[in-house]
């Protein structure tokens, strides 16, 4: 029987969302097919775990293309080969050009650590412990062409705890994001959550906040 869900996971580093989403898959807690993992790093160990999973994997690596459109290209070439109903951003650390983000609109989704719109980019987590904050958390949003801008669709909070480092932080980040993207995923493959023309639909109605995520 073919999944209601067929996903390309884009990664460059350690794929433990990947993992958490391979898990909930083989869990039968997620009715959805991992077509192909790609990575823009050759050494990203989340290549590893694809393969340990039987995953078809591909690299399409950074130095070799002069330009973002050029690479930009190429990783639409490889990703059309599959025909994914979602583009799953997973730790993939790189900017898409606006031309890739229009060929995918509203089909392609990220994962950030921080409350967007709070801390966009990087190192959100020492900004937020530099900044003194006593909380932080996780988005899950679809990718625009704006840098972390896109309509954020789950947001799961956490405390920060005197004593924090900025590692202590990341890893309750984790353990938030490794429930979080597969039940988005669930949501969509079930036909809960929606996505037309940038607008975000849950269970029929337009989204207006982020839901927020109970652990
Ligand atoms: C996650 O913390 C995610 O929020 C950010 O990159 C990290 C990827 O971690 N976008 P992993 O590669 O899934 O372990």
């Amino acid at each position: 029987m073919t999944a209601s869900l067929r996903l390309a996971v884009l990664i460059s580093g350690n794929g433990s969302n990947l993992q958490a989403i391979i898990d909930a898959i083989e869990g039968g807690r997620l009715d959805a097919e991992i077509d192909v993992v790609v990575s823009n790093n050759p050494n990203a160990f989340g290549l590893e775990r694809a393969a340990r999973h039987g995953l078809q994997t591909r690299v399409v690596e950074d130095g070799d293309y002069d330009s973002r459109a050029a690479f930009d290209a190429a990783l639409r070439a490889c990703l059309d080969e599959f025909e994914p109903d979602y583009l799953v951003l997973a730790g993939f650390m790189r900017i898409l050009g606006p031309a890739f983000i229009d060929a995918f609109a509203d089909r392609i989704l990220n994962i950030h650590p921080s409350l967007l719109p709070a801390y966009k980019g990087l190192d959100t987590h020492q900004r937020a412990l530099d900044n003194g904050d006593t909380r932080h958390g996780v988005s899950i949003h679809l990718v625009t062409a704006e840098l972390d801008g896109g309509p954020v669709i789950l947001q799961g909070a956490y405390s920060i705890e005197p004593g924090d480092s900025a590692t202590d932080l990341q890893q309750k980040g984790h353990r938030l994001e490794h429930e979080m993207y597969p039940q988005v995923l669930y949501w969509l493959g079930k036909g809960d959550l929606r996505i037309d023309n940038g607008q975000i639909f849950f269970q029929q109605r337009p989204l207006d906040a982020p839901l927020v995520y109970q652990s």
